[in-house]
C-alpha cells in the first residue's frame, strides 16, 4: 500500500493550479499537466498566470522543494502517478444548456494508454451525474490496467479570491468512490485535512457529483431570492439591505449569499443552474428543477434592470453620453471576467450607443480582451473625468472609499447608480449627487423615523 501517494493535477486553470500548489505545501509530490506549452513553460518559471491572492508564493515554494513541477506530457503524468486529480473545465456547451465534458473524456482517453498499475482517476470538475460512470468505462477500455485505474469523484468548492484558504482548509470534503481501495487512498490523500476535524464525506459517485450542482444552484437561489425581494422593495419604497439583514438574522436563513445586486456571474454558477436543470430532464426529473429557470431569469434581469435606471436617470437615453464603469471583474477579489455582470451591462449600453469608460483595481487586461471596443482608464478618477454618469458594478473595497466630493469635481454629471450597495446613500446625497440603487428608498420616499 502507497504511504503518500503521488498526485497528478490535469489541468492548470483556477482549480488546477492551486489544487497543484496546496497539496504540494502540504508535502505531496506533484505533477500538473496541461496541453498549453506556454503556459507550462511559465508557471515551471513561477509565474502564475491568475490572479489568487497566495498563490504565488506557494507555486514558488512548491517550486523550489522540488515537490511541484509542470508536464504537457500525458505519458510523463501516467507514469509519475498515483492519483490523477481532473481539473479540466466543463462549460455551458455553445448549442444549449449542457455541461460541455469533452475536455474530461480528451484527459481520460489521453492518460488512458500509459496507466500501467493500479491508480485513482479522481474527478474535481462540476459534472452531470452519470459522467464519472461514463468515464469509467471508457477508461476500463484504454487502460491496460483496465479496472485496476478506478474513476472517484471528489467535488471542489472553492470559491475564487479564496481558492487557496478554501482548499487548505475547505469546509468538508466529498469522495465519491466505488471502492474500499479508492476510499483508503483518499482518506491518505486528505489525511491533514481529516486530522483537522474537517467532515470527510465518503459517498457514491452520483451523489458526490450531485453535491457540487446541487451547492451551487442552492447559492444562485438565495441571490436570485433576495435579488426579486429588492425589486417588490423597490415598488414599496422599502430598504432591502436592511430586509436582507433582518432574513440574514435568522440562524435558518443565515445572511451569506443574501446581498443583493447585480446578480451572480463567474465560471460556475450561471452554468451550473442550466447545466443541472438540462441533466434533471435528460434524467426525466427536468419538471423539479423547473424553479432554476426562473432563478436564472431573475439573476439576467437584473441586468436589463441595471440598463434601464441607467439610461432613466439620464433622461430616457444613453446614446452619445459617457458612462463610468466601475468594476469588470464578475466579483471583487477576482481578476475573472468570465460572464461577468459588470462588463454584460456596460456592453448592452455600448450598443445602445453610450461611450464606455472602465476601471478595474484587477481585471483590465481580462476586460480589454473580451471587450476592446470599450475605454479603460487606469483610476477611478480618470476613468469619471467627464461622464455623464458612473455605475458601481463590482464591489471592489476601493470603491466604497471614493470621496464623493472630489469624483464630483471631475464628472460632468453627479449621477451615482449602485448597482452593488456598496455605498452610503445619505453621504452621497449630501455631497449633491443622484443616487440611485435597486430597492433603497428615494429621499422623498423615506419616511422620517422618529
Ligand atoms: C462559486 C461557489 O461559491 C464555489 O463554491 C464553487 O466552487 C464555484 O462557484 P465563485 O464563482 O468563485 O464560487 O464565486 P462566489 O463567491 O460564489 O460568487 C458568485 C457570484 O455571486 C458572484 O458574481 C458574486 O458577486 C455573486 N454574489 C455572491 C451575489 O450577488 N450575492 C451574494 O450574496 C454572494
Amino acid at each position: 500500500m502507497i504511504n503518500r501517494p503521488r498526485l497528478t493535477v490535469v489541468g492548470t486553470g483556477y482549480l488546477g493550479i492551486t489544487q497543484a500548489a496546496c497539496m504540494a505545501s502540504d508535502g505531496f509530490e506533484i505533477l500538473g499537466l496541461d496541453t498549453d506549452a506556454a503556459k507550462v513553460e511559465r508557471l515551471n518559471a513561477g509565474e502564475v498566470p491568475i490572479f489568487e491572492p497566495g498563490l504565488d508564493e506557494l507555486v514558488q515554494e512548491g517550486l523550489s522543494s522540488g515537490r511541484l513541477s509542470f508536464t504537457t506530457s500525458y505519458e510523463q503524468a501516467a507514469d509519475f502517478g498515483d492519483v490523477h486529480f481532473l481539473c479540466v473545465g466543463t462549460p455551458q456547451r455553445r448549442d444549449g444548456h449542457e455541461a460541455d465534458t469533452s475536455q474530461l473524456e480528451a484527459c481520460v482517453t489521453s492518460l488512458a494508454p500509459g496507466l500501467k498499475r493500479p491508480c485513482l482517476i479522481v474527478g474535481k470538475s462540476t459534472v452531470p451525474v452519470g459522467t464519472a460512470t461514463r468515464l469509467a468505462s471508457l477508461l476500463a477500455q484504454l487502460a491496460p490496467v483496465r479496472e485496476a485505474a478506478e474513476v472517484c469523484w471528489n467535488p471542489e468548492f472553492l470559491r475564487e479570491g479564496h481558492g487557496v484558504r478554501d482548499t487548505l482548509h475547505p469546509d468538508r470534503v466529498v469522495v465519491g468512490v466505488s471502492s474500499a481501495r479508492a476510499e483508503a487512498t483518499l482518506r491518505r490523500v486528505y489525511a491533514t485535512q481529516i486530522a483537522a476535524g474537517i467532515r470527510f464525506f465518503v459517498t457514491d459517485l452520483a451523489t458526490a457529483e450531485l453535491a457540487k450542482v446541487a451547492a451551487n444552484a442552492f447559492l444562485a437561489t438565495k441571490i436570485s431570492f433576495i435579488n426579486a425581494v429588492a425589486e417588490v422593495c423597490d415598488a414599496a419604497g422599502a430598504d432591502v439591505m436592511v430586509l436582507a439583514d433582518i432574513l440574514g438574522s435568522d440562524p435558518r436563513i443565515g445572511g451569506a449569499f443574501l446581498r443583493p445586486g447585480l446578480g451572480f456571474g463567474g465560471g460556475c454558477l450561471p452554468k451550473d443552474v442550466r447545466a443541472f436543470q438540462a441533466s434533471a430532464a435528460e434524467l426525466g426529473a427536468g419538471d423539479a428543477l423547473r424553479f432554476l429557470h426562473e432563478v436564472d431569469a431573475i439573476n439576467l434581469a437584473r441586468r436589463t434592470s441595471m440598463v434601464n435606471l441607467a439610461s432613466g436617470a439620464l433622461g430616457g437615453s444613453v446614446a452619445g453620453r459617457s458612462v463610468c464603469v466601475l468594476g469588470a471583474a464578475f466579483k471583487p477579489g477576482s481578476d475573472d471576467v468570465r460572464d461577468s455582470p459588470a462588463l454584460d451591462v456596460a456592453r448592452i449600453l455600448h450598443g445602445m450607443g453610450a461611450e464606455i469608460t472602465v476601471y478595474d483595481p484587477a481585471a483590465m487586461d481580462n476586460a480589454r480582451a473580451v471587450c476592446p471596443e470599450f475605454s479603460y482608464a487606469d483610476s477611478v478618477l480618470s476613468a469619471a473625468a467627464g461622464a455623464d454618469i458612473v455605475l458601481l458594478l463590482t464591489e471592489w473595497p476601493e470603491f466604497a472609499g471614493i470621496d464623493p466630493e472630489e469624483l464630483g469635481t471631475v464628472t460632468a454629471g453627479q449621477r451615482m447608480i449602485d448597482g452593488r450597495y456598496a455605498l452610503d446613500p445619505a453621504a452621497w446625497r449630501n455631497a449633491g449627487w443622484s443616487y440611485r440603487a435597486c430597492g433603497i428608498p428615494s429621499p422623498k420616499a423615506t419616511r422620517q423615523l422618529s
